[in-house]
């Protein structure tokens, strides 16, 4: 369980003009907090405003000049903040992510006031990109598929937004105020700032904010082949590949050699042997982590799951109560797994190579919950069977899932989802 210092609450409000890649920000700051336990949610002035007014508005309805736009959009915006903390307030603990352009000093006052007057703790988030390609390609990627500009042709939406960013450019006052609490997100994480970061959540942002990047890249998870404890049954141990489990490796390397360019593939793998020798055919340099040894079965371990229901029925009836907080007697929880795999995920978002990551089911079930933004608690029972490889590629706000099976020899496609 979280203690005490990790529990608090707190609240964050983006800041930026349109299409600087805030929500991108938001969703994946919400992602990460929520996955190590920390309930979190995004609250979009965006989704407020189609649902009040319907999702396309002309650039004008965003002219701070237009009295019309601007107060409607301070409506909205206040709506959206109210939620916000009526949502923190109900519960000690979560964490709020205000998702709005916050472009003036004036608004910004707003929202510190009101934050203040709610007793919440309040960080801003600015991110800040001059790049044209990479806003353009930020529009095109995520602005004009969004439901605004559903009904219209790509070029006049892109004109339409360009407009309506020229009109937030008119007003924008970017944070200059060094006494107030801010982190700057400078060109996607080129530079980040930090000023009067204090506590507990907003410090543990920052490996996350200075690693992110938008480069696309997939990630390939997958269990080890299988090991002469996967053929007897029994948990844990540090056993070797059988035959099948070796034959699996090598179809390994031939898939990974045929899924991208040679050599770009980044190899991790855990500490021990039956990861290491579904490696070996790569025939690459891996990194062995500590982290992504499997859970740690306790007394469990060496033993088969029948004999420990047999043995300890009222800890096997506790696993199946409550599986994601069960911890193994001298052993670890899914819950103490995701502890010890935050710096893996910290590693993850710093790469721009593809990786490939050789683990254990329990392990792979929290990546895939990170990954595929998934309650952690939802994935103790996801399936990550033998022999198949999860291909996942993040995308601008969710992430695109392919499997692999490649038992027999010849790799076939056998799901395909996305989530965002
Ligand atoms: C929006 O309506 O899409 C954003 C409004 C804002 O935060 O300025």
């Amino acid at each position: 369980m979280l203690d005490r210092e990790e529990t608090a609450t707190a609240a964050f409000a983006m800041v930026g003009l349109p299409a600087r890649g805030k929500t991108y920000v938001a969703r994946r700051v919400a992602r990460y907090l929520s996955w190590l336990g920390h309930p979190t949610r995004v609250f979009n002035i965006g989704a407020y405003r189609r649902e009040k007014y319907g999702a396309y508005q002309p650039h004008e309805f965003f002219d701070p000049d237009n009295p019309v736009g601007h107060g409607a959009l301070l409506e909205l915006a206040m709506l959206a903040l109210d939620d916000m903390l009526s949502w923190l307030a109900e519960q000690p603990g979560r964490v709020g992510i205000y998702d709005a352009t916050n472009s003036t000093r004036e608004r910004r006052r707003i929202v510190r006031d009101r934050c203040k007057k709610a007793g919440m703790p309040l960080v801003f988030i600015e991110s800040i990109c001059n790049d044209p390609a990479v806003i353009d390609a930020n529009v095109r990627e995520t602005k004009i598929s969004s439901p605004d500009y559903r009904f219209m042709e790509a070029e006049d939406a892109m004109r339409d937004f360009r407009s309506r960013i020229a009109h937030y450019e008119r007003a924008y006052e970017p944070i200059s105020d060094t006494s107030k609490s801010y982190i700057k997100i400078i060109d996607v994480g080129r530079q980040v700032v930090l000023n009067r970061i204090h506590g507990y959540l907003p410090a543990r942002l920052a490996p996350l904010l200075i690693n992110l990047h938008v480069a696309p890249r997939p990630i390939y998870l997958t269990r080890h082949g299988e090991s002469m404890a996967n053929g007897e049954g029994t948990l844990g141990g540090d056993s070797d590949l059988t035959p099948r489990g070796e034959a699996y490796a090598r179809s390994l390397a031939r898939f990974i050699s045929s899924a991208g360019p040679e050599g770009r593939v980044t190899v991790w793998t855990s500490r021990l042997k039956r990861t290491d020798q579904t490696a070996a055919p790569l025939g690459r340099r891996t990194r062995a982590w500590r982290a992504l040894d499997e859970i740690d079965a306790g007394i469990c371990d060496g033993k088969t799951y029948n004999e420990c229901k047999a043995a300890m029925p009222d800890e096997w009836a506790a696993r199946a109560r409550d599986k994601f907080h069960y911890r193994y007697p001298r052993g670890e929880s899914y819950e103490d797994v995701i502890q010890r795999l935050d710096p893996v995920v910290i590693e993850l978002e710093r790469q721009r190579d593809p990786v490939l990551v050789i683990g254990h089911q329990a392990v792979l079930r929290m990546l895939y919950a990170y990954l595929m933004d998934k309650p952690p608690q939802e994935c103790t029972r996801v399936s990550i069977p033998l022999h198949t490889v999860i291909q996942l590629t993040p995308t601008a706000y969710g992430c695109e899932e392919r499997r692999f099976q490649l038992d027999p020899q010849l790799p076939v496609e056998i799901a395909t989802r996305a989530s965002g």
